[in-house]
């Protein structure tokens, strides 16, 4: 149901934490224009992930990879703008956090300063830590991302499953710990088994936000433009569909074209 706008705060980073403690589920999902943001915001959502996916179902890129960081403040600016209750963080694209950890500092700083967000997320666990300590020490929220981690195709060469094996659950959840100790305030999860997502979100102190990691995550988030039915295409078991905006939108188009060959629209009621 949505909540009246008025009288919802802000989410923060401490709302969060006192979600897990209530055992409250989180709701996210991804945005990345004003006008969804906006219907997102005042409907409810806790928080907004200006995702990196918008390389995928924005660009029609087949990965993550190409997104720069002036994409990701360009489109962190439009969601900014409509917000007004949810938190909303900020993907940092491929090479944005890699090559150094003052690098990933200045341009986690830049989708703070210039692009207005409330925190940033980055992918990776004891490989990136340097730069996450380096962002929590200086008043940069950051969000961590486990498992399946998008910009990591061209070395995994797959979008299947993590942590299935033994040696990869320990990985993620050495991973998951290090990241809690170096200052995150939220992990997300993606597409492991929902066992591990289970005995991580227990073990850890920070929300755990699953994508395709059952439900004993601290909270869910989707791809907005998946689990509307956007697309056609892309249909993972872990994306529920809430609507068919393809066929509604085709349909809605099909009306136009025909009204307009059938000299229907505009009326005299729609003319001036
Ligand atoms: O880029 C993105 O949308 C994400 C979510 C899938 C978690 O990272």
């Amino acid at each position: 149901m949505a909540q009246n706008p008025t009288t919802r705060k802000r989410v923060t980073t401490l709302r969060l934490a006192q979600m897990k403690e209530t055992q409250t589920p989180i709701t996210c999902l991804t945005a990345y224009d004003a006008l969804t943001a906006e219907i997102f915001d005042q409907a409810g959502i806790d928080l907004l992930l200006v995702g990196d996916s918008l390389g995928n179902v924005v660009q029609g890129h087949d990965t993550t990879i190409p997104v720069t960081l002036e994409h990701m403040i360009y489109h962190t600016q439009a969601v900014v703008r409509s917000v007004h209750h949810s938190m909303v963080v900020t993907d940092m694209p491929f090479m944005s956090y890699q090559a150094s950890p003052r690098e990933a500092f200045r341009n986690a700083g830049r989708l703070m300063k210039e692009a207005g967000s409330g925190a940033v997320k980055l992918e990776g666990g004891l490989r990136v830590i340097e730069a996450v300590r380096l962002m929590t020490e200086n008043g940069i929220p950051v969000m961590g991302h486990l498992g399946l981690t998008p910009q990591s195709i061209h070395q995994f060469g797959s979008y299947r499953e993590r942590g299935a094996s033994e040696e990869e659950a320990d990985q993620i959840k050495t991973d998951a710990l290090a990241l809690e100790q170096a200052g995150v305030f939220a992990i997300v999860l993606e597409k492991i088994p929902a066992s591990l997502a289970a005995e991580i979100t227990n073990a850890s102190r920070v929300p755990t936000i699953g994508i395709g990691a059952g439900q004993h995550c601290d909270g869910q988030i989707l791809v907005w433009t998946d689990m509307m039915g956007m697309s056609t295409q892309f249909r993972p078991r872990f994306v529920r569909r809430y609507a068919e905006l393809n066929e509604e939108i085709t349909k809605g188009v099909k009306q136009y074209i025909a009204d307009i060959h059938a000299h229907k629209f505009p009326s005299d009621e729609e003319s001036y």
